[in-house]
Formats: structure tokens, C-alpha cells, sequence
């Protein structure tokens, strides 16, 4: 009920507009401003109804204020999600693209947006036409950090080095197994950085294209969707949509470490429990994945390079992952609560 996922929600504000020209639902979910502007991708893809798209914005903005808090940023959590209809042709979607860019300018600098899944630096550009100067992530052409994919990335990869030296007493990447799901925009850049380490690289993916790259271009090992959750690896990274972890998966898994760039990987928080009993250490998402997070506001609002950005990056996720896992040990807790506490106490102060 829509009802009540509004009243059972810790956040500020959410605004909702449906678009009568091409029958889209936009919800802005902002989450917290307590740190400062909110700040969140805008997401966009069909859903079977206005309910499921708001859940999904209301758990994806509530994600971002964690995201943004454990690092320091001094930004406040949101999201967008564009619910669209599932055949909608390039022009409406461009059109649709820019009333939402108003809507974002007449916020007046309460949410700013970038790229998400269904979404690209080219949107950010049409988005800016009418939404700037709210919108990160724009080409570089257009003046702006161009795709978030990459930098996420590089977090992933520096929180996975973690997560091994943690698990195995040693960062080397060097013939572990890890299993990408997922090889779209942080996934593809994931696995870069993986093969150049010398991982044994698996992916699954659903897309055409992507399957005939790294399968058949590439050369890594494809794993059906049916298998994704039993094959052996040593890291399991889900860097596709959210909801992927819950009781039936995590019992399947068969592998010592879960770290990926999705959003919202658990299906319900609880589940983490299920890490504690399975040996399994997860890495918690929106720690593992704030690279963009913690570089784009950074490189856009603040003046740093993409080096600096790309120190900050490593340096926040080494730390606050390192942070997370000594205080899951000494509470004996899972990753997720002592994440969970962190991003609190530094919202409490
Ligand atoms: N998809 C990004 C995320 O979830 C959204 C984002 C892009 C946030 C750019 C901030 C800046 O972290």
C-alpha cells in the first residue's frame, strides 16, 4: 500500500509527478538532508505498478544517506526512479527526460541527480537542459565527469582487495575465482580490473552483447542466470539490480565473499544473518559502492581531479570497510548492523 510505505518511511520527502504524455511515474525520494543537498541517481526502468517503483526509490534513497555518511561527504541521501511504460521510442523518452530535468531545477538545489541503472551520461546531458546545474555525471564533451561506472568500480575492486585480505590473510587477486553478475556499466569495468590482476574471472549477464564480448571475445567463463547463485567461486560480486540476497540465495552460495556494486543486494537487512551462519563476509553495498559517491560531488562541486578522486576513493572504502569488519567481529554482529551503526553515529552527530 502506498499508504503505508509513505508512513512507515524514515525519510524527509517524496514528491511524485505522473507524466500524462508517455505514462511514466517520477518519484524523488529524498531521503535526508542532514548532511547537506541530497544527492542520488536517477533510475529508470518499467515497473509493474506505482507501488514497486516507490519501494524501490524510498529503500535506494534511504541506501544513498548511508552511502554519503560513512565516508564523511557532506551530502544527504536520495533518489529518483522514472517508472516508464515498456515501450517507450527514443524522442518521448528524451521529451520525458526533460520535463523530469525541470522538475529537478525547480527543486532549487534540494536533490541533485546522476546516472543510474537505466540511465546514462547522455540522459544526464538532456536531463541538464532543463535540470542544471543539479545534474552531475554529464559527457565530458557537455563539461561534466562523464559515465559514474568506472569509478565505482575502482571501489569495488579496492573493497574486494579488503575483503581477501580479511578472509584470506592476503589482497592478491591472483587466481581467485570471482564471479561478476552483471557486466553493464560497473561490472564491465570490474572485470578489467580483475583480469588485469589475474583473477579467474566468471560473468553472468542477460544481454546479448555483453555475453558475446566476454564470452566470446574475452574469453571468461559465462554462467547461466539458473547457476549464478551455486557456482564455486571465492568472491561473489552482484553488480546487476538489487534483491538478489535472501534466505534461499545466501544458502546456495557457495563462496566465501560477497562483494558487488548493486544497490540494495539484500532483500530485507535481517537476512545478512544468514552470512554469520554460512562463513560467508559480506561487504556491505553501499559501503563497497560509493566510489561515485564519494568521487563525482567531489570532482564536480569541489574541484578535485579525477586522481585526487580516485585516492579518496581507494582510501574511504579501505578504511571504512576495514572499520566495518573490526567492529562486526568485536560485537559479533554481521557487516550489515555494524555498517549500519557507523552510518548512524556519524548521522547522530
Ligand atoms: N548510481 C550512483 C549511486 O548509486 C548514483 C550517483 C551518481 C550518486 C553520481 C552520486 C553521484 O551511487
Amino acid at each position: 500500500m502506498i499508504e503505508s510505505l509513505l508512513a512507515e518511511w524514515d525519510g524527509e520527502t517524496v514528491i511524485i509527478r505522473f507524466d500524462k504524455a508517455t505514462g511514466a511515474w517520477i518519484i524523488i525520494a529524498v531521503h535526508s538532508t542532514q548532511l547537506g543537498p541530497a544527492a542520488g541517481g536517477t533510475r529508470m526502468k518499467y515497473y509493474p505498478n506505482l507501488e514497486t517503483a516507490l519501494q524501490d526509490a524510498l529503500r535506494l534513497a534511504a541506501g544513498m544517506t548511508y552511502k554519503f555518511a560513512i565516508p564523511g561527504i557532506e551530502t544527504g541521501g536520495a533518489k529518483a526512479v522514472i517508472s516508464t511504460p515498456e515501450d517507450l521510442d527514443t524522442q518521448a523518452r528524451s521529451d520525458l527526460l526533460r520535463r523530469y530535468g525541470k522538475l529537478v531545477n525547480q527543486l532549487g538545489g534540494l536533490f541533485y541527480t546522476g546516472p543510474d541503472v537505466g540511465t546514462s551520461s547522455e540522459d544526464m546531458d538532456i536531463i541538464a537542459e532543463t535540470g542544471a546545474p543539479y545534474v552531475f555525471c554529464r559527457t565530458p564533451s557537455a563539461g561534466g565527469s562523464g559515465d559514474s561506472g568506472p569509478i565505482t568500480a575502482l571501489g569495488v575492486f579496492t573493497g574486494i582487495q579488503v575483503t581477501c585480505e580479511h578472509v584470506f590473510g592476503d589482497a592478491s587477486l591472483k587466481d581467485r575465482r570471482v564471479l561478476v553478475q552483471g557486466a553493464g556499466s560497473v561490472g564491465a569495468t570490474l572485470i578489467d580490473y580483475l583480469y588485469q590482476s589475474d583473477a579467474v574471472v566468471l560473468f553472468s549477464d542477460v544481454e546479448e552483447d555483453a555475453i558475446r564480448h566476454f564470452r566470446d571475445e574475452i574469453g571468461l567463463e559465462f554462467v547461466p542466470a539458473e547457476d549464478v547463485y551455486t557456482t564455486q567461486c571465492d568472491i561473489f560480486a552482484p553488480c546487476a539490480l538489487g534483491s538478489v540476497l535472501d534466505t534461499d540465495t545466501i544458502q546456495q552460495l557457495n563462496c566465501k565473499i560477497v562483494a558487488g556494486g548493486a544497490n540494495n543486494q539484500l532483500t530485507r537487512s535481517e537476512d545478512a544473518n544468514h552470512f554469520l551462519s554460512s562463513g560467508i563476509l559480506y561487504a556491505p553495498d553501499y559501503v563497497i559502492n560509493a566510489g561515485a559517491a564519494i568521487a563525482i560531488p567531489g570532482m564536480e562541486l569541489r574541484g578535485w581531479t579525477r586522481k585526487e578522486a580516485e585516492k579518496r576513493v581507494i582510501d574511504s572504502i579501505q578504511g571504512a570497510l576495514r572499520e566495518v569488519f573490526e567492529l562486526a567481529d568485536q560485537k559479533d554482529i554481521t557487516t550489515e548492523a555494524a555498517a549500519r551503526l557507523i552510518a548512524e553515529r556519524r548521522l547522530a552527530i
